[in-house]
């Protein structure tokens, strides 16, 4: 969240000095008690606001790219000209301030009006967006912001408004996160951009030819153009013994709800997968005082994602909190509170989370006929097999141009992303999908920046140290980088995706 500004910050309306600010770096400063960041690009300077609009990271320690910068923690992007978000996570745009040059020195004036929707603009008769996340909201948010005037309604199986769901098994779940902080958008949002939101209705059927869907209840709507944001759904495992009130999995604000409500009493849990999110509710249990246990069938946490050596970091940094890991195991059953693991080790539990990874939600599209392909099959303009039908998010699987493979992946921004690129898209927009994937994780102190995309790598190179809490490793196959994971480096995670979109476009100007 943002800070006070600090007094020893400079005061920009009495002029700062050109000459100390390089090409390409930044500086914060104040105007009037509001912290700004004063940007460099050649002979232009920017001011805007200090924070980001996602979770109020610096922006004066992010990345100038073109005349837009990068925000550090999960690489938001503004524009310098106006502030406008352009893509997630951030939503909302930065201020920005008039610039004016007397002599050697730049002064901060007064504060620009906001970037404003777009004029109205021809598009679908009306579009229907099925999935209440990350992708279906930020879609609605950029037909709204392209001005797109039509119906527009999203209908969402859960029974809140869009929330944000990576917060619900880190800060939350451990209680450091008020509950009002979680929802994407207040109740006036959905209002004033005449957004329709059906909650608590999951869609029954998909009629391609008719253009319409119906839900649950019977109820139809026809639509011009139709997104399918409907995400992923926890993999449940049966476990023998077990009761369904012990078992609980992650994915909804609900679930998340329910996990608090017992935590309040349990001194013990147990939770199944070494997962992101089996890993993140360990390390948000623990903040509660919750004696934690970890039962995977792997060698080493995530290994299978970032490799060996950071898996065995990230399993002592859970150590080190008092997470125990029982790892080459699974729970053979449960009987009342007695967790029994199948090398016979018996644990006690108030309640085990499952954490054992998700499916993407394909039924409807399968139902319809859509061209599936362990996800909903997509093209670089998000659009499925059916004109005028998108997908985006979890649920779809995309061609990824910097590997030319088609990849789903299970990342909030990458979600986010693609229902704004599916929103300009529906307005007939044509723009290609292409951003680097990135994902962020959190545990205790310790956050994890992910970019780009290895399934399967032959060299892993580490800069720095995974002890010391600083390093970059490189993910390579056959000498190129696919993916790059920091620690305590975001410079160097904005650097890594810059070279990635740079590969993408100098692979395109080979092709043309
Ligand atoms: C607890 C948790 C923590 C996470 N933390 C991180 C993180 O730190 N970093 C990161 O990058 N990613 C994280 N993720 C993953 C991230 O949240 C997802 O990648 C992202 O939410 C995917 O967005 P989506 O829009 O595709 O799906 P979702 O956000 O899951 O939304 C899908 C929507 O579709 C609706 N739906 C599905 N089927 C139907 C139907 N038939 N009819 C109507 N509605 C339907 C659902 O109700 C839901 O509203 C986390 C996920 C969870 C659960
Ligand atoms: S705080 Fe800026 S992108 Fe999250």
């Amino acid at each position: 969240m943002a800070e006070t500004p600090e007094t020893n910050k400079p005061d920009f309306r009495n002029g700062f000095p050109i000459r100390d600010l390089g090409d390409g770096s930044m500086i914060s400063g104040q105007a009037d008690g509001e912290e700004l960041v004063l940007a460099r690009r050649g002979d232009e300077v920017f001011a805007i606001g200090a924070h980001c609009t996602h979770y109020g990271g610096p922006l004066a320690e992010g990345l100038i790219v073109g005349d837009t910068v990068r925000c550090p923690w999960h690489h938001a992007c503004f524009s310098l000209r106006n502030g406008e978000a352009l893509r997630a996570p951030a939503l909302d745009p930065v201020p920005c301030w008039r610039i004016e040059r007397l002599g050697d020195k730049i002064f901060v004036r007064e504060k620009l009006s906001p970037p404003t929707p777009k004029r109205a603009t021809e598009g679908p008769s009306s579009v229907v967006i099925v999935g209440g996340g990350a992708a279906g909201l930020a879609a609605a948010d950029m037909l709204r912001r392209e001005g797109y005037d039509g119906p527009l309604t999203i209908v969402s199986a859960d029974a809140s408004p869009p929330v944000d769901r990576p917060n619900l098994s880190k800060d939350y779940l451990a209680g450091t996160a008020q509950e009002d902080w979680i929802p994407l958008r207040p109740p006036e949002y959905y209002r004033d951009r005449r957004i329709d939101l059906l909650l608590h209705s999951r869609v029954s059927s998909l009629d391609t030819k008719g253009r319409r869907i119906v839900l649950e209840d019977g109820k139809a709507l026809e639509f011009g153009a139709l997104l399918l944001a409907t995400g992923a759904d926890p993999v449940h495992l049966p476990i023998e013994g077990a009761t369904d009130s012990q078992l609980h999995y992650l994915r909804t604000f609900a679930d998340s709800k329910a996990i608090i409500g017992k935590a309040s009493s349990a001194k013990r849990v147990v939770v199944v997968g070494a997962s992101f999110i089996g890993l993140e509710v360990a390390a948000s249990l623990c903040t509660r005082g919750i004696s934690v246990e970890v039962v995977a069938p792997d060698s080493q946490p995530l290994e299978r994602i970032m490799g060996a050596d950071v898996g065995q970091f990230i399993r002592k940094l859970h150590e080190a909190h008092g997470v125990t890991f029982h790892l080459g195991v699974t729970v053979s059953g449960v009987n009342g509170r007695a967790v029994t693991l199948t090398d016979g080790t018996h644990l006690e539990a108030d309640f085990i989370v499952l954490g054992v990874g998700v499916r993407p939600s394909l039924t409807l599209a399968e139902q319809a006929g859509l061209a599936i392909d362990r996800g909903i099959e997509v093209n670089e303009y998000l659009e499925t097999s059916t004109a005028g039908i998108f997908a985006a998010g979890d649920a779809a699987r995309w061609p990824n141009p910097h590997t030319g493979e088609r990849i789903r992946v299970e990342h909030w921004v990458v979600a986010e992303r693609m229902g704004q690129v599916a929103a300009k898209n529906i307005l007939g927009r044509r723009e290609k999908f292409d951003a680097v994937p990135f994902f962020w994780s959190q545990h205790y102190d310790v956050a994890i920046n992910y970019v780009g995309h290895a399934e399967k790598w032959d060299a892993i190179e580490i800069d720095g140290s995974l002890d010391a809490r600083d390093c970059a490793v490189v993910y390579k196959k056959g000498g190129r980088t696919l993916a790059t994971v920091t620690i305590s480096r975001d410079l160097q995670s904005l650097q890594a995706e810059g070279a990635m979109e740079t590969g993408i476009r100098l692979q395109r100007r080979e092709v043309a």
